[in-house]
């Protein structure tokens, strides 16, 4: 048994899509979330700089005491897992190879899709992990950065207008080439999931939060290491505490962190 905390991190909001999902399936762990608010987004920004937020980022847990990590972002996922890994001493869990699992499981004629950032799009991870995971199964992929997505869904614009009009363009080559599994390869992208839904309506979605939960009972499993405490706590650290921040995480999660407190990753 281990009660420590499990620490999840991410540029903003988008990791909270995750941290919900890992709520969902652990009730009786405690969480701590740290999203690096004052400098979202990551997607746009070079490996190098990617890699050194994921350090700061990755410090703070590791200070903190957490007893294993997930990376609740694609972009950091796709670039800085080694870095994460040298220095956390604890499992560390990424959102890619989960969900690559997933989409390969779940989809009927190998047509796969990925929309993700910038960053994500151009490391190919998701190819790399598709195609190692499925061998010389036949495979159809097609990848599209869609770097707006991220800054309508820190807004909160989950039903409106503009984002419809943007993901209409963003969306219409899966369209074309008969995609039949989309992976919403950003963890701010389920955020936004309705509107996607409805303009790719027979188009199977996959989430990271669900696959990396998968993993997450894999290993606190292979430990022994669940947690036993009766109240779970939630504790939420942000660079920026933004004044959308409130709504949007209560939107998401469904309850209130037990605390929101301003820190600086270093
Ligand atoms: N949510 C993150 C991801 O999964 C980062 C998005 C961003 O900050 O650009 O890639």
């Amino acid at each position: 048994m281990d009660n420590r905390a499990i620490g999840v991190f991410d540029s903003g909001v988008g990791g909270l899509t995750v941290l919900r999902s890992l709520i969902e399936h652990f009730p009786q762990e405690s969480f701590i979330y740290a999203g690096d608010t004052a400098r979202v987004p990551y997607g746009n920004k070079t490996a190098a700089t990617l890699q050194e937020y994921a350090a700061q980022c990755t410090r703070f847990l590791t200070r903190k005491n957490v007893k294993l990590i997930v990376v609740a972002c694609n972009s950091l996922s796709a670039t800085a897992m080694d870095t994460i890994a040298n220095i956390a001493e604890v499992p560390v869990v990424g959102v890619i190879n989960p969900a690559a699992r997933k989409a390969l499981l779940e989809s009927p004629a190998g047509h796969i899709g990925i929309i993700a950032t910038r960053a994500t799009v151009r490391s190919r991870a998701y190819d790399t992990a598709l195609r190692s995971i499925a061998g010389s199964e036949s495979l159809h992929i097609l990848s599209h950065a869609c770097p707006l997505f991220v800054p309508l869904a820190e807004e909160g614009f989950v039903q409106h207008p503009a984002t419809e009009l943007i993901a209409n363009t963003y969306l219409s080559p899966f369209r074309d080439v008969q995609t039949d599994t989309l992976i919403l390869g950003c963890t701010h992208f389920p955020i936004l999931r309705e509107v996607i839904a409805k303009l790719l309506p027979d188009v199977n979605l996959i989430e990271s939060g669900g696959a990396a939960a998968d993993e997450v009972q894999q290993i606190l499993a292979s430990k022994a290491a669940f947690s036993d405490l009766e109240k779970s706590i939630i504790n939420v650290y942000l660079s920026d505490i933004t004044p959308s921040f409130k709504a949007i995480a209560n939107r998401i999660l469904g309850i209130q962190p037990n605390k929101v407190e301003k820190v600086t990753f270093s």
